[in-house]
């Protein structure tokens, strides 16, 4: 699990060391099915030699590769470095020259090589470090540099990776978007020059963009073929991805915190780590890709990755700010009788002097509404112990409003710059996480929530904005650049403080959408929100987009009300749910506006759902058709699909979705993936609505080669309609 920020002698603790310090021809970091070689050449530079499949014999010798890590003063000041800084005397340019490597095993499964490299006149030392996860076939890279210059030495440039490759062409495919449209996936080729995707958002980082890429080599991305890089870097601050190729088509991707305004003045004997880069090379396309990053994630990733998670019924959609304990009790009531099981209280329950009745007062002031809630937290847990719930409540715990008795007492605990006028989002400041007081305030405001209200099993945190007029009345004059770089890393050490504290609360991770999914996060929560945008046809675009790094168990998607307040779309209740039953199902509305047709289809939904899960959690994921037709760049398919099959192979859960009107059908052949060739898999229909396009499947049996060659087809002719059925292998 990627803990940025942690000492280091942590890790070295409980391992056995293997140490080398004689320049080696070569340094081999491994998985089942990659390759990174490394190697020190004549001038004890670190060099790549080699990064692919695995080759039991590959390169030894280091006369050729590009720097492993490339510093500014090494004859590379004409490209993008990893590592540039200034010495406390004014110097420049650094020099990094191999010292030594050690190889150790932390478990059975991941091996952790050391690679040391110190300045060749300066007392300045940085540590590679390479974490291979063999089965999953995933490497973490992360990197740390210390000094004892006498006065400080500034980092400009501090990346957790770097690497290289020379390829005929190069594409590059990432997400972008902005609030309640997140996760569009966009592929551009690389040409020479340098291209960068990155946050500048401070906090909320990934609200238009998330630090994750896939790298295509020799041609477009495909799903089932091609050498595919992917990447994905665990840091919930401000990130820079860096893409630079050359005249000669070498390209160097550099990886890391995002630079820009972050100088950092390092003081002797401080470390200063990187956060983790996770990569995995595939010459199988995105899908092997994607599905080693699940299998990753579910393992070390996300929080309790082969648990289980609840269906929940969130009142925000349903209420927004306008409830109090009579209306709750009944959406309570109404949720245990349809199979729920945990009702998750949003905002709007906090706040006295400011109550909380819309987004203008009241944030900062965690204390119950008398008012709305006279009988507080208990009672609402008490209500839905009662129904056969849990209970869960949401906070927002690092923002404050001007009109709040926090900010009343604490003005200068906020983000902003001095001599500037305040400036708000949806009538909001950030509190000022690189000040230990507020810190502190935030972290016991958690505490004290779960530690007086016995019942609460959930969290959901949200963070509703990002930083603009950065500046800190802490930090002083010289360290305003230290903001983004000390802001997350107070913020992750508060979750590390609530979980070790809370180890039962599950927490779902949101950032008025999905502007905070990142894996220096999810280690510390079960479940994430992708958008706020809860249309079910724009929620398989943003799923898909997210499924490429993030897997399902976390994925949370609740069915909420027609016309969709985003969209103004009228979907069935069908297709609404058939697209929430591919991640983990929720809903955001009140049972009991709903006809009774509807309850009864959505109590069956529900209990389908608890029948798939195990399959849609911890399941292997097969994209089958693309909500983008032809160019990537465009989200217009008409028909969409993907599957779940269990890591054995015994059963598959196949989604397919109409997504545009079809007057004569839409009949494309939707062929399976991951299945065994040679068992026969009974066809079940899931979710049935009113008709059925797959009756003639229905009941019987396929041998895996013919549900992967010949596939199902069937028509589909309506905006908006779906399908769900079941593989079972006999
Ligand atoms: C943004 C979240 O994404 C929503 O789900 C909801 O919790 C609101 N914030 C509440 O203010």
């Amino acid at each position: 699990m990627p803990r940025a920020f942690l000492p280091v002698i942590l890790l070295s603790l409980s391992m056995s060391t293997t140490a080398f310090s004689q320049a080696p021809s070569s340094i081999r970091i491994e998985t089942h099915n990659n390759l990174l070689l490394l190697g020190v050449d004549t001038g004890h530079q670190l060099k790549q030699l080699y990064y692919g499949r695995q080759m039991a014999d590959a390169v030894s010798s280091a006369t050729t590769g590009e720097a492993a890590y490339p510093v500014y003063g090494t004859g590379h000041e004409s490209r993008e470095v990893a590592l540039r800084l200034t010495h406390s005397d004014g110097n420049l340019t650094s020099r990094l020259v191999y010292v030594d490597h050690s190889v150790s095993r932390p478990d059975a499964n991941t091996v952790l090589t050391t690679i040391h490299l110190k300045d060749s006149y300066y007392p300045v030392q940085v540590s590679l470090y390479y974490k291979a996860y063999t089965n999953e076939d995933v490497i973490e890279q992360w990197t740390e540099v210390r000094h004892q210059e006498k006065g400080p030495v500034t980092l400009f440039d501090f990346a957790s990776a770097g690497l290289s490759f020379s390829s005929q062409s190069y594409y590059l495919n990432y997400f972008y978007g902005d609030w309640a449209n997140e996760f569009n996936l966009i592929e551009t080729p690389l040409t020479p020059g340098v291209k960068v995707i990155d946050s500048k958002l401070g906090v909320r980082v990934n609200q238009r963009s998330n630090p994750s890429f896939l790298l295509s080599l020799n041609g477009q991305l495909q799903e089932d073929g091609g050498e595919v890089i992917g990447g994905s870097l665990a840091w919930p601050g401000n990130w820079q991805l860096k893409f630079d190729v050359d005249d000669q088509k070498k390209l160097n991707v550099l990886c890391g915190i995002n630079p820009y305004g972050s100088q950092y003045a390092l003081p002797a004997g401080t470390v200063f780590r990187t956060p983790s880069l996770l990569y995995t090379y595939s010459p199988e396309g995105a899908g092997t890709v994607t599905r080693r990053f699940h299998r990753w994630a579910r393992k070390y990733g996300i929080l309790d990755g082969y648990g289980s998670r609840d269906v929940l019924l969130n009142n925000w959609e349903a209420t927004y700010f306008d409830f109090d304990e009579t209306k709750l009790t009944t959406i309570i009531q109404e949720a245990g009788k349809m199979g729920f099981e945990l009702f998750l209280l949003d905002d709007g329950w906090f706040g006295n002097k400011y109550p909380r009745n819309n987004d203008d007062a009241g944030l900062g002031d965690w204390q119950v509404n008398k008012k709305k809630l006279p009988h507080g937290i208990p009672y609402l847990v008490k209500t839905c112990q009662e129904n056969h719930l849990k209970f869960g409540i949401w906070i927002e715990p690092e923002m404050v409003n001007p009109r709040s008795e926090l900010y009343e007492k604490h003005p200068d605990w906020v983000i902003t710059a001095p001599n500037r006028d305040l400036s708000l989002q949806r009538n909001q400041l950030i509190l000022d996480l690189s000040n230990p007081e507020v810190v502190e305030y935030v972290y016991s405001s958690i505490d004290k929530l779960l530690s007086e209200n016995k019942g609460i099993s959930y969290i959901k945190w949200d963070c509703n904005r990002y930083v603009t007029n950065p500046g800190s009345h802490y930090l002083g004059k010289d360290r305003q650049t230290h903001l983004f770089i000390d802001y997350p890393k107070a913020l992750l050490q508060i979750m590390e403080r609530v979980r070790k504290k809370f180890p039962e609360t599950t927490m779902m991770v949101c950032s008025g959408g999905g502007g905070r999914i990142d894996y220096a996060s999810l280690p510390y929560f079960q479940e994430y929100w992708p958008s706020d945008n809860t249309d079910a046809a724009d929620r398989i675009r943003i799923q898909w987009g997210l499924g490429y790094f993030f897997p399902s168990i976390g994925l949370a998607s609740h069915v909420s009300n027609i016309p969709n307040g985003f969209t103004g779309r009228t979907e069935s209740l069908k297709f609404r749910f058939d697209v929430s039953l591919a991640a983990k199902l929720g809903m955001d509305l009140q049972p009991n506006q709903m006809n009774e047709a509807d309850k009864q289809f959505s109590r069956n939904a529900i209990q389908t759902y608890k029948d798939i899960r195990d399959v849609v959690m911890h399941g292997d994921l097969y994209r089958l058709i693309s909500p983008y037709s032809g160019n990537p760049s465009t989200y217009a398919g008409d028909r969409a699909a993907l599957s779940y099959v269990s890591e054995d192979g015994a059963r598959a859960i196949v989604f397919a979705y109409q997504m545009k009107k079809s007057i004569t059908g839409n009949s494309i052949q939707l062929r399976l993936k991951g299945l065994d060739p040679k068992a026969g898999y009974t066809f079940k229909e899931l979710n049935k609505g009113s008709y059925s396009r797959v009756k003639a499947y229905e009941g019987r049996r396929f041998s895996g080669e013919y549900l992967m060659t010949q596939g199902v087809v069937f028509d589909m002719y309506n905006d908006y309609e779906s399908a769900v059925f079941q593989l079972t292998r006999q």
